[in-house]
């Protein structure tokens, strides 16, 4: 790109806008920012890093000349301050320009970490150090590129025009790398608030909150080994720690109840079914209307004898079917107000037994397949 014409460039712009603007994941956005920021530059090589509090955080790297790069790059965080280069540009906010890193003056106040060189027998020459700043003018990254190359492929330092070009490119990067972080942050604070509340229902019953931290792991194993998707599998594992937040509904008395249930504490505790239900299912958001499902047919049995509507086989939706298996076998294990916890080997005999009677015969398939992921994560994540 280095002589083309304004329009052309302009062009190139605006078709990178729209390229990097559909990137709905950070990893593939950054990827892209940086493979472009070369593109435009003819750049041998480029790392990225993103702001984290008063550090960068180094994020990728890419380098025609050591293709295998990633596998074997450390690095460590770097503090914006004047000592760094990528440090200096987040920290003054000022593009850096520097014809040969192996001649910075003395009295500059940073100087070239030569470590990376030394390490991968590279010869870093030209570095243009770009800080991505977004709308509001906040630096919230630092892209840098090493080597520009002419047409024959010689290293050639950076231009005047390279760099007010590679400016723009980097403001448009940085405002669609803080939407994504927007999003992503919006969506980690959305399934938070979900699971910290189905924490907070299953304190009226356990003392810990942990089973519904490897139940719906588990779901998410059994579902893996079904084939399921990996949009599926991930779905689970954040709806399923609804499943009995219908227990919210449940007098303690009954929960903490350290015996047996009457017949009327027992027709009340399996309302907690379709009191889950009634608390999601209204919700435009598809995976609470999921929770909903899963809350109102986890306890329903494959053979047609479970509550609360007695539904038979494939008719019981598929992920009640693997949630009954993940909350049973994690209920077995542990202790419970009204129980001593189970042996393995007993519980796996009562899986095996239940086979097409409350369980299906696809569920358990998958959770023997999956058995030893799931004692992995039984054992982290025991009370
Ligand atoms: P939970 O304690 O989370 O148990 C979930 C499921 O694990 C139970 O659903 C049942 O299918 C299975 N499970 C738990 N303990 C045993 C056991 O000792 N033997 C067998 N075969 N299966 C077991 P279920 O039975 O529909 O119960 C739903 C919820 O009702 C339980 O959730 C618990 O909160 C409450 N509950 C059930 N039975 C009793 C009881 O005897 N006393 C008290 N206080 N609560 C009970
Ligand atoms: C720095 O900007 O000084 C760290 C990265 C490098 O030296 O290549
Ligand atoms: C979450 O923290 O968003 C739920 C996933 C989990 O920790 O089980
Ligand atoms: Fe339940």
């Amino acid at each position: 790109m280095i002589s083309m014409n304004k329009e052309i460039i302009l062009n190139e712009l605006i078709n990178i806008s729209i390229l990097i603007s559909s990137k709905s994941t950070l990893n593939d956005l950054l990827d892209t920012v940086l493979k472009k920021a070369r593109d435009i530059t003819n750049s041998d090589a480029g790392s990225l890093y993103l702001k984290e509090g008063n550090r960068l955080i180094f994020l990728i790297t890419q380098n025609d000349t050591l293709k295998d790069i990633n596998k074997n790059f450390k690095s460590f965080p770097i503090y914006i301050d004047k000592h760094s280069i990528a440090g200096y540009a987040a920290f003054t906010g000022d593009i850096i320009r520097i014809d040969d890193v192996y001649n910075i003056p003395k009295e500059y106040p940073f100087s070239f970490n030569i470590e990376f060189d030394q390490n991968n027998n590279y010869k870093s020459t030209s570095m243009l150090t770009i800080p991505m700043k977004d709308n509001e003018k906040e630096v919230i990254g630092v892209l840098q590129l090493i080597n520009a190359k002419d047409s024959e492929e010689k290293i050639v330092t950076y231009s005047n025009e390279i760099e007010k070009i590679i400016e723009s490119f980097a403001s448009i990067a940085a405002v669609a790398i803080k939407n994504v972080q927007l999003k992503d942050s919006i969506k980690r604070a959305h399934l938070e608030t979900i699971y910290r509340l189905s924490v907070a229902a299953e304190y009226k019953d356990t003392d810990t909150g942990t089973h519904i931290k490897r139940m719906s792991r588990y779901s998410e194993v059994i579902a893996r080994n079904m084939g399921f998707d990996s949009k599926y599998c991930e779905l689970l594992l954040y709806a399923s720690p609804l499943h009995d937040i219908g227990k919210l509904g449940i007098p303690d008395a009954i929960l903490t109840k350290p015996a047996k249930l009457d017949p009327d504490e027992w027709d009340m505790m399996k309302k907690h079914t379709t009191m889950g239900y009634e608390i999601l299912k209204d919700s435009s958001e598809h995976l609470i209307k999921f929770a909903a499902s899963i809350a109102l047919s986890h306890h329903e049995r494959y053979d047609g004898n479970g509550y609360p509507n007695r539904l038979k086989g494939e008719n019981i939706p598929v992920e009640g079917r693997i949630v009954a298996l993940a909350d049973v076998f994690d209920a077995l294990a542990t202790k419970r107000p009204y129980k001593e916890p189970w042996p393995l080997e007993k519980i796996l005999d009562l899986i095996q037994v239940e086979r097409d009677k409350q369980f299906d015969s696809n569920v358990i398939e998958a959770f023997f397949k999956g058995l030893d992921e799931i004692l992995d994560i039984q054992s982290r994540l025991s009370d």
